[in-house]
């Protein structure tokens, strides 16, 4: 089994010492930057946009996951992919054309993630899970940090795990939202690959503590 990976959300992290914050990530036992785009059309919230994604890049090291929760992202693929995305997700609730979108994605050079809401089932993939190189299970409903964790969260990733074996895909499988030592290893256990944390991250005493603590107690 492939060792589980870590990805703290930028959205939690303190925006007026964002490079202070990076170069924490950068030294900790974190896998991937998460990093949480908000039009305030999506969701009824407006994060940050390219300048900060772009000052983000020249200090980040490590993989970028952009998370779009944006209306019409093909818009923006080719700028997301200059701007350094390693993989790009977009929510399939924004998506008319999603196979179009997935294959925009990998055309311009980055892995192709689709993000699913809290009301949205899993068989909605089905017929594209092949072209899906991660799926992020939304356990919160997306526009804020900070909120409490949905149960049915495990039941869905049990779900999304099943249909990748059964199509023979290559998906991760990402968990959003909520996420802390209390659900970790039963995420993982239901087959969950990628945790996202943010406020139990950044909100703890000792961040890269808590980065370690996390690692260790998924893998
Ligand atoms: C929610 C974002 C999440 C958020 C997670 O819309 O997509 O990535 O930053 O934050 P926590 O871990 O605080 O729920
Ligand atoms: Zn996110």
């Amino acid at each position: 089994m492939s060792e589980k990976k870590i990805a703290p959300s930028l959205l939690a992290a303190d925006f007026a010492n964002l490079q202070r914050d990076i170069e924490m990530v950068n030294a900790s036992k974190a896998d991937w930057f998460h990093i949480d785009v908000m039009d305030g059309v999506f969701v009824p919230n407006i994060s940050f946009g390219m300048p900060v994604i772009e000052a983000i890049g020249r200090h980040a090291k490590k993989t970028l996951d952009v998370h779009l929760m944006i209306v019409d992202p093909d818009r923006y693929i080719n700028d997301f992919a200059a701007l350094g995305a390693d993989i790009l997700t977009v929510h399939y609730e924004a998506c008319t054309h999603l196979h179009r979108t997935l294959q925009a994605i990998k055309g311009a050079g980055m892995k192709a993630g689709v993000a699913l809401n809290p009301h949205s089932s899993v068989s909605l993939l089905k017929d594209c899970i092949q072209d899906i190189d991660l799926v992020c299970i939304m356990s919160v409903n997306p526009g804020f940090g900070g909120q409490s964790f949905i149960d049915n969260t495990f039941e869905k990733v049990g779900e999304l795990k099943a249909l990748i074996q059964s199509k023979n895909a290559n998906t991760l499988i990402e968990i959003d939202g909520g996420v802390t030592s209390k659900n970790a290893s039963e995420l993982v256990a239901a087959g969950a690959d990628v945790l996202v944390a943010g406020s139990f991250v950044f909100k703890s005493d000792h961040p890269i503590d808590t980065i370690e603590q996390l690692k260790k107690q998924v893998n």
